[in-house]
């Protein structure tokens, strides 16, 4: 949808086409590698993508929030008063824990009518929830000219609205990459400190391909706060030897060592992933640094089979679509990104076969699972701005 339809969506909802809406735009973000490890306080290595949110925004004349969306047929007209109470469907949640969260700071706003369009496949693992709740907390903060939010401040009551008011304990990653994003850079952030560098995305003669498997995620918050509470679970066996409050404090080798502290098998494993996957990362800046492509697919690759064995949170569809594209000449690189138990992969492939690619692993991956698979070719992008 260009610029000029979503205005005239606006104005059939909202009507008064003299008064303009302001429009701004954040991201998706696609995870290349650095999975599960922010919540544990560990790195990760994301990156924005061209498909994101927009939003359209006006101030109203009375105290009335009004939401709607080209994506979902549910809307909602939320007095002010009434901002801090969920509603029964999912997506007016997300910008609705951004309203609470700026009552909770204080931050005065008025009456809004939002329109939100978005281009991200929803429950694909690209963060259209975060999108959402990142667009939705910029566009405030520049109409109520709330100077005192730094970007950082965003992100943060961003993940904060998702923790308290969705009730999915995710980590920082999301809204840090649409936050700070930036074109041809992928972001690699310490989820402890906070502290990130910019690392040029050098992928000549490549591209990152996104594959959507459109398998359903059906249960995937459980299962996602199931993992956070298992590596909660290591850190207090880990602690009997060496007192940590996050599996991201400790080395690979540091947990060679103590890793009989946890007694069940499974919570090993699990840490085992987190902790070797912190270890990957921080190679695969440094293979990206130097331009050594095919040593970070063999990264991408190694993160898929720990995500797949140890944390287990890959599945029949997943483990499919990236074994067929493994199977292409060219492809250097395939894996799972984002939560999930369904969902996007991520691979790295030659520029002289991303057609043949898509076709034969499109093919084979339908043969097997009865499902299409859809493809994307990522352009990484810049953060969340005004669209003036
Ligand atoms: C989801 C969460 C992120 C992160 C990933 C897994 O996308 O929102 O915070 O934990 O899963 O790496």
């Amino acid at each position: 949808m260009n610029l000029i339809q979503l205005h005239e969506q606006f104005f059939e909802r909202y009507g008064n086409q003299e008064d303009k809406p302001r429009v701004f735009f954040a991201p998706g973000r696609v995870n290349l590698i650095g999975e599960h490890t922010d919540y544990n306080g560990g790195f990760v290595l994301p990156c924005a993508i061209q498909y994101g949110t927009y939003l359209l925004i006006r101030a109203a004349t009375d105290n009335v929030v009004r939401f709607t969306s080209a994506n979902f047929e549910f809307s909602s007209e939320i007095s002010l008063s009434n901002m801090n109470q969920k509603v029964d469907r999912q997506w007016v949640n997300y910008p609705l824990g951004i309203f609470d969260q700026f009552a909770q700071l204080n931050i005065p706003v008025c009456g809004f009518d939002l329109f939100y369009s978005g281009d991200i496949p929803n429950s694909a693992g690209l963060s259209s929830s975060a999108s959402i709740e990142m667009v939705t907390a910029y566009a405030l903060t520049v109409m109520m000219n709330a100077t005192q939010l730094e970007m950082i401040d965003l992100i943060k009551l961003s993940q904060r609205a998702e923790n308290e008011f969705v009730g999915v304990n995710c980590g920082i990653m999301d809204m840090f990459a649409i936050g700070m994003g930036k074109k041809d850079h992928a972001l690699f952030l310490n989820c402890h400190t906070l502290e990130y560098k910019q690392v040029a995305l050098l992928l000549e003669g490549f591209s990152l391909i996104i594959g959507n498997t459109n398998k359903q995620r059906g249960l995937a918050d459980s299962k996602y706060n199931e993992r956070v509470a298992e590596c909660q679970l290591a850190v207090a066996s880990l602690s009997q030897r060496q007192e940590i409050s996050k599996l991201g404090e400790i080395s690979f080798m540091q947990f060679y060592k103590i890793q009989e502290e946890i007694q069940d098998e499974l919570i090993r494993r699990r840490a085992r992933h987190v902790i070797s996957e912190n270890q990957r990362v921080l190679n695969s800046v440094a293979s990206l640094l130097k331009g050594d492509i095919l040593l970070f697919g063999a990264l991408m690759n190694a993160s898929h089979e720990s995500l797949r064995d140890n944390y287990e949170v890959t599945g029949f569809e997943l483990d499919t679509l990236v074994a067929e594209a493994r199977k292409i000449n060219g492809v250097v690189g395939s894996r799972m990104t984002g939560a999930g138990f369904g969902g996007c992969t991520v691979s790295l492939v030659r520029n002289n076969i991303v057609e043949e690619f898509i076709e034969k692993a499109g093919k084979e991956y339908q043969m097997k699972t009865g499902l299409k698979a859809d493809f994307y070719i990522a352009e990484v992008s810049d953060g969340v701005y005004e669209i003036k």
